[in-house]
């Protein structure tokens, strides 16, 4: 098990951008990312115990009930140790609290993250066609998955 915690991250970093560019098929811009640490957002990152963000979770809360989870990323040598489960699992746990469903949409060919979502609790509602660009031009569908909030 790595020695990382989980934060919560009001501000920036530029190791967000340099995580999803190693990490994601087809990566958000910068730009994208960066909109995200806004209000209506909570975010989450990995923090090694020398301060490098090595993880993070976007979740936009522009509903007090119906959350949704926009990229969550690891990076590819910290992949492996529990990660991303635990930046799951943060944002599950804070759900329950707010009593706020989850939703999430993931790229079909994705079984880890699918299988990830999955063990925290996620189900697939939906399936969109051809909704993710690939950088071949083609297009992938969406998995689209909910988990209901529990009692706590
Ligand atoms: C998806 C991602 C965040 C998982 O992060 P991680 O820190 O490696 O995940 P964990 O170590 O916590 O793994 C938790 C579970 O996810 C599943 N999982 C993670 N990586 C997997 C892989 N490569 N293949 C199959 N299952 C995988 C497993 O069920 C794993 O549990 P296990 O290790 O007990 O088998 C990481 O692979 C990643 O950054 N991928 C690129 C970005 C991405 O696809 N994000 C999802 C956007 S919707």
């Amino acid at each position: 098990m790595s020695t990382v915690k989980i934060v919560q991250l009001s501000n920036w970093h530029e190791q967000i951008a340099m995580i999803e560019n190693t990490a994601a098929v087809v990566p958000w811009s910068r730009n994208n990312l960066r909109s995200c640490f806004n209000a209506g957002y909570q975010n989450f990152g990995a923090m090694t115990a020398d301060g490098n963000i090595v993880g993070f979770i976007i979740v936009q809360q522009y509903l007090r009930d119906e959350w949704t989870i926009m990229d969550v990323a690891v990076a590819p040598s910290f992949q492996r140790q529990g990660i991303g489960n635990d930046l799951v699992r943060q944002v599950t746990a804070a759900a329950d609290l707010a009593q706020a469903e989850i939703i999430l949409e993931v790229r079909e060919s994705n079984q880890a993250a699918q299988q990830l979502y999955d063990r925290a609790g996620f189900n697939q509602i939906g399936k969109r066609k051809e909704y993710y660009p690939n950088s071949d031009g083609s297009r992938e569908a969406a998995i689209v998955m909910s988990r209901k909030p529990q009692s706590i």
